[in-house]
């Protein structure tokens, strides 16, 4: 019989020091299994039908092919820091719609970031070899920042910027790097994280052992959807999304109090890129032929909003109701999506522990082990 961890060991197959044939030995980082993905999510409430078609959507289909881990980063919401209860919800708000849009847990791990105290102690170390000059040369740091202390509108107020939102990209460096990730599925706005992730791994690997694969991003196909209030961005502090969670009943009244572009007369044709419902229905609606004859008939004879609205509200509900057989199935049993997290996380803390003894053998720290008596005269590299 095999034990939980080895059981665990067996599924994730990292190959490592992996013997093929005779005196074949691989590279240390090669994989002899499936490549592996790392990808995260804040934990800052209800996931939004902008997550499902820029995230999760992808993930759900990645977690056939790789060995997935999908992280809840409660580290990196340092901008919620006055109220605790509020995360410790989200986490588990996350993991529900996860679960309720088709991540496996499976196929892949479901880790809380907290949870794997060894994030913590790899960004430490990290941070000893990231120039600051990286880190304020990160437009998305730089705009996220800029965002606290001069909010452009009257919801957020100005703060000042914490430490922990300081080195909140170091710490998603050592995501990437601990599980060893070869493959990082993330938004546009993430590319400059992983473009830190992969200098890091160069340096470290070239200057100390090759640990690190170098991780790849890999940008999904929908970009960023806007709000229904023709917002650029949804968010929910701005109250214009459209969540997993949400009833049927739900969906139809938020799309029919949908922004649909100026004011128009149902027989006047209009912009379609004007018309957020159009930029809906080419993320959500399969019937692309469909949707290509509705624009050409609103930019020439025009269209009435409310047919645009049905159609999408028909697209949207059956998108949304296989999550809600799901999530009802995981209400009725929330033991269910503890489980998940807690396996999830106990698979990411083997490879964790893994990497960590690595990293610390590399960087010669195993002082214990590796015991050296003081007069041994001191080496600077
Ligand atoms: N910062 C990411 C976001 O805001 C979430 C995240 C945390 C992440 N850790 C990660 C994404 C590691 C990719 C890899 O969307």
């Amino acid at each position: 019989m095999m034990s939980d961890i080895e059981r665990l060991l067996d599924r994730r197959n990292d190959g490592t020091a992996a013997t093929i044939g005779p005196g074949v030995v691989t590279s240390p980082y090669a994989t002899v299994g499936k490549k592996r993905v790392l990808t995260g999510i804040r934990p800052t409430g209800p996931l939004h039908i902008g997550h499902y078609a820029g995230a999760l959507e992808n993930w759900v289909r990645l977690q056939d092919q790789y060995d997935c881990y999908f992280l809840i980063a409660d580290y990196q919401v340092a901008d919620y820091a006055d109220d605790l209860p509020f995360v410790r919800n989200a986490v588990w708000e996350v993991a529900l719609d996860w679960l309720a849009a088709g991540l496996d847990p499976e196929r892949g791990s479901f880790v809380v970031e907290s949870l794997v105290p060894e994030h913590a102690e790899l960004t430490t170390w990290l941070a000893w070899f990231m120039p600051v000059g990286m880190l304020e040369r990160n437009p998305t740091l730089k705009a996220e920042m800029d965002a606290i202390e001069n909010p452009d509108d009257a919801m957020t107020k100005g703060k000042s910027v914490p430490v922990a939102f300081y080195i909140y990209p170091v710490m998603q460096v050592a995501n990437i790097l601990l599980p060893r990730a070869h493959l990082v599925p993330v938004g546009e706005d993430q590319l400059p994280h992983i473009e830190l992730a992969r200098e890091t791994a160069r340096r470290f690997n070239r200057d100390f052992e090759p640990i690190f694969p170098e991780p790849e991003a890999l940008v999904g196909r929908a970009p960023r959807l806007v709000g229904i209030d023709g917002h650029a961005k949804m968010s929910k502090s701005r109250r214009n999304t459209i969540d997993l969670s949400d009833s049927v009943e739900a969906v139809a009244k938020k799309v029919r109090g949908m922004y649909a572009g100026p004011p128009r007369k149902a027989n006047e044709p209009g912009k379609v890129q004007a018309n957020p419902v159009f930029a809906y229905l080419d993320a959500f609606d399969h019937d692309v032929a469909n949707v290509r004859a509705l624009k050409e008939r609103y930019e020439g004879s025009g269209v009435s909003n409310k047919e645009l609205k049905d159609r999408l509200t028909a697209v949207l509900n059956e998108l949304l109701e296989p999550m809600r057989d799901r999530r009802a199935k995981y209400e009725q049993n929330m033991s269910l999506v503890r489980e998940a997290v807690e396996h999830g996380t106990q698979c990411a803390r083997v490879i964790a522990a893994e990497t960590m003894e690595r990293v610390r053998d590399a960087l010669d720290l195993d002082y214990l082990r590796k015991f050296r008596c003081r007069t041994e005269p001191a080496r600077r590299r």
